[in-house]
């Protein structure tokens, strides 16, 4: 069984059925006020000054010229920015000590009346450093990679077997290396912030993807209690990973703010600051080893990284982990190393590891399915594993397989001829390729919700208002959660007014790791619970009840995850070696589906992701000074309408009774796992050239 969607469709606006988004009107009107434009009274601007070497230290800052610019109120430096005098992470630590770590630091900063003044201003602040020699360049065989401690969340190694023996003895091995480079989320929205101290209590308008994690770490970074800090977020233009922890610039302005007591302070990042300062995904380096028997079954299946990272703070990208997850093997091995640079820290961003790591693990699947002479979705059919390969443990679903099955009898696969570079059409060469998408499914404990109830009057019918700390950073958490109280209340939709993004509501959670649905819908059905037990269905004016979510016990029985099939065309022009994708689709089995408008729209957006990944994206850092080089929208490409002709997605329905009580799983980052691959599967097939390196470029095939 499948379901499809028209986009547009609505019904009544159930759960399980279409709803536009609530905030529709007021986005596409300009009404929805995003963090930098809320009314912020007299406000000031800031302006930062980054460093220009990527090591060493501040010797001397010349604010003469800056501060003698008309309008300019402070110009702050090292030594006279106000303290942060609790805990902050590296990169949070902003103008409190000359050390300069990364290339594109604040050194300074000018606070002014108007935005132009600020920017004059900072312009003209000289800045001498005593530099050190630094490493910015990434070499997978540096002598300084290291074991980080963990990958996100996750151990860096596991083994199970010998898989090197297994390899070695195998009638049939693959053994290829994947490239993939630095990426930066680039949402739409650039980071925000508008800043007030009063006192010492704080008031931060952010552009956040988890305003309750904010709070906590601006309380201990100034040392107040997290009373004394609100922070609100009503509108985000996307996240993907980025606005989930506080960089450099929100701190800054909270520091700047520091300074001016009772006044408002505004910061808008450039496309070129947040790429100096908000984190990015890093570069990996994986090796990948398959070992099968001739019936196509693995023997053996190892999958090493070495990934960049930063000297000034540790992050290991779970590159690996989608090989702990996705096919039976009896010895298998998945390890991380990670190479420090001088460089800022990378950060979380748009399926992390799995987006990266499907590139490497799914092309060598494919490599794989040549070498046999299998064709490659039998080929993972036959590797399907009984249970979880990491774990042990029975899956709480997986409809990997329909998906394989349902989006190759869509695309038309069964007609596909193997051989490669045998259909010319037009001076094009043509080619079809699948790939396996995997994401674990997640649910955070703790998120609270409150219901409370005010009678109509007058014959008209009751509103339910449903408080949460929720995010909407586009992904429709408005909406969705809307349909789930009205749901869990048996009420129309239209009867609850949702509330989220501000810490004067109750504790949530935040968006990310696609575990927003899911744990904050175990708040809101617990809340509605309790309502109707105590209310019943006619409540009085004023009735209230809250809820939170707990964990989850059947985290621990069970292995969870959502699953896909990528499905691509390709064309490469037999002269110019362009690329063009002419068909994408996407099948995915993802529990229940709350809301097939915008549940589509995030599979699609994750699609788009992973053809930008397959196709443009790649950040250039000057090896010589760790300056990224293209730094603005001109410079680094994402993909556009004419990257892609058809494209698609759809699901198969899956009943999950155990990861949460609406039965959802994360669909906000699976739609990318896979896509990569898939396009240079579907490059091999049309050309015979095998790319192993991101972004797959038309010099490539020259
Ligand atoms: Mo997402 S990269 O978990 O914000």
């Amino acid at each position: 069984m499948t379901s499809t969607v028209t986009p547009g469709t609505t019904t009544d606006g159930a759960a399980g059925t279409s709803h536009t988004r609530i905030e529709g009107p007021a986005k596409v009107t300009g009404n929805a006020v995003y963090a930098y434009e809320q009314d912020a009274v007299d406000p000031l601007h800031l302006r930062g000054v980054g460093a220009t070497v990527a090591r060493g230290r501040v010797r001397a800052v010349d604010t003469t010229a800056a501060a003698a610019v008309p309008g300019v109120v402070a110009v702050l430096t090292p030594d006279t920015a106000p303290r942060i005098d609790g805990s902050a992470t590296p990169e949070q630590t902003v103008l409190q000590s000359g050390e300069v770590h990364h290339r594109g630091q604040y050194v300074a900063a000018v606070l002014a009346e108007t935005a132009e003044a600020a920017r004059e201003a900072a312009d003209l602040v000289v800045v001498t450093y005593d530099a050190e020699p630094a490493t910015t360049a990434f070499d997978p065989a540096s002598p300084e990679a290291y074991t980080p401690e963990v990958v996100v969340a996750f151990p860096p190694d596991a083994t199970t077997g010998d898989p090197d023996a297994a390899f070695a003895a195998a009638p049939v091995q693959v053994d290829a290396t994947y490239r993939t480079p630095i990426e930066y989320h680039h949402p739409m929205e650039p980071h925000s912030t508008v800043a007030r101290w009063d006192g010492d209590h704080l008031t931060l308008f952010e552009a956040s993807q988890a305003v309750w994690s904010a709070r906590r770490e601006l309380a201990q970074m100034f040392g107040i209690g997290d009373d004394d800090v609100t922070v609100v977020s009503p509108h985000v233009g996307g996240g993907f990973g980025t606005k989930g922890t506080l960089h450099g610039g929100s701190v800054l302005a909270v520091v700047a703010a520091r300074a001016v007591p009772g006044r408002s302070v505004k910061l808008a990042l450039t496309r070129r600051e947040m790429t100096d300062l908000t984190g990015y995904r890093p570069a990996t380096v994986q090796r990948v080893r398959l070992g099968a028997g001739t019936d196509g079954r693995l023997h053996s299946l190892a999958h090493d990284v070495v990934e960049s990272g930063a000297r000034m703070a540790e992050f290991g990208e779970p590159t690996a982990v989608i090989s702990r997850h996705l096919y039976a093997s009896p010895h298998r091995r998945t390890s991380h190393r990670v190479v420090p640079l001088d460089l800022s820290t990378p950060t979380y961003m748009r399926a992390p590891g799995e987006a990266p790591g499907s590139f490497g693990a799914e092309s060598a699947l494919d490599e794989l399915a040549v070498a046999l002479g299998i064709d490659p979705v039998e080929l993972r059919i036959r590797n399907e594993p009984d249970v979880d390969p990491d774990t042990g443990r029975p899956f709480s679903s997986r409809n990997l397989v329909a998906c394989l099955r349902r989006g190759a009898e869509r695309f038309g696969w069964a007609d596909r001829d193997p051989r490669p570079r045998t259909r010319l059409v037009d001076g094009w060469w043509h080619g079809t390729g699948v790939a396996a998408a995997f994401f674990p499914t997640f649910a955070m404990p703790g998120s609270a919700a409150a219901i409370r109830y005010s009678d109509g009057g007058a014959g008209a019918p009751g509103r339910y208002r449903v408080d949460i700390a929720a995010a909407d950073i586009g992904q429709g958490a408005r909406t969705v959660l809307t349909q789930i109280a009205a749901e869990a209340l048996g009420v129309p939709p239209a009867q609850v007014d949702l509330n989220l993004g501000d810490t004067g509501l109750p504790h949530a959670t935040m968006a990310g790791g696609s575990a927003g649905t899911a744990s904050w819908a175990t708040a809101i059905v617990e809340a509605a619970d309790r309502f109707r037990d105590k209310w019943g269905t006619d409540p009085e004016d004023a009735a209230e009840a809250d809820g939170v979510a707990g964990h989850n016990p059947a985290m621990a029985e069970y292995a969870m995850g959502a699953h896909g099939a990528h499905f691509v065309e390709v064309a490469v022009h037999a002269d110019t070696g362009e690329i063009r994708v002419p068909r994408m689709l996407g099948v995915f089995a993802a529990g229940r589906i709350l809301n097939p408008l915008t549940a589509r729209s995030q599979f699609l957006g994750g699609m788009v992701w992973g053809l930008s990944m397959a196709l443009h994206e790649e950040g250039v850092v000057d090896p010589a000074r760790g300056h990224v080089v293209n730094h603005d929208l001109a410079g680094y490409h994402v993909a556009a309408n004419a990257d892609v002709g058809d494209i698609d997605a759809e699901w198969v329905d899956e009943d999950d009774p155990h990861v949460n009580p609406v039965g959802a799983k994360g669909i906000g980052e699976i739609g990318i796992v896979g896509v990569a691959a898939a396009v240079a599967n579907a490059a091999h097939h049309a050309t015979g050239v095998r790319v192993r390196s991101l972004p797959i470029t038309l010099e490539h095939f020259l």
